[in-house]
């Protein structure tokens, strides 16, 4: 693979297990405040996101490239409303999308098609990740983030189901 791709796959892979820190940080903080649902869904969004990274982790190595850990930064420890809180993941995975998009990009300009079709499921997958972030936020709008509203979408959310 060239140096330049295999750099920015590294980098994804840091993104992916970043991602999965900052829903992990998102759970117990929900957690704490009596949201349960919340809680429950930001953990099964922690495990998708490491297998994000595991994913890439396994194809660097397919590659012949070993895969490189880089340190992680430690999120926030707590969030003014929850509203905030999914303010703030569905501009994480904004960020997420675009880094997948350029790197994409680069697998083009460098003509490497075996990376342009393992990317084409985390191209999918964003799109699915973006919206769910936007429904939990329209929820919240529609119903509040205070009181008996968010007492009905953390109920909602708690119901989310692991995808294995
Ligand atoms: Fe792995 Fe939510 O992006």
């Amino acid at each position: 693979m060239h140096p330049g791709l295999q750099e920015g796959f590294q980098k994804q892979m840091l993104l992916e297990f970043t991602s999965a820190y900052i829903y992990l940080a998102m759970a117990g903080y929900c957690a704490s405040q009596g949201l349960q649902g919340m809680a429950h869904w930001l953990r099964l969004q922690w495990r998708e996101e490491l297998k994000h990274a595991l994913k890439i982790f396994d194809f660097l190595l397919e590659r012949g490239v070993a895969p490189r850990l880089m340190a992680l930064e430690h999120p926030p420890a707590e969030w003014e409303s929850p509203r905030k809180l999914f303010e703030q993941a569905l501009a994480h995975e904004q960020k997420v999308s675009k880094s997948i998009h350029e790197l994409y990009q680069k697998a083009v300009e460098l003509q490497d098609y075996s990376a342009q079709v393992f990317l084409h499921w985390f191209v999918e997958e964003q799109v699915e990740e973006e919206s769910q972030a936007r429904q939990v936020l329209e929820e919240l709008r529609l119903a509040g983030d205070a009181g008996l509203g968010l007492y009905l979408v953390d109920r909602r959310l708690g119901e989310r189901q692991p995808e294995d």
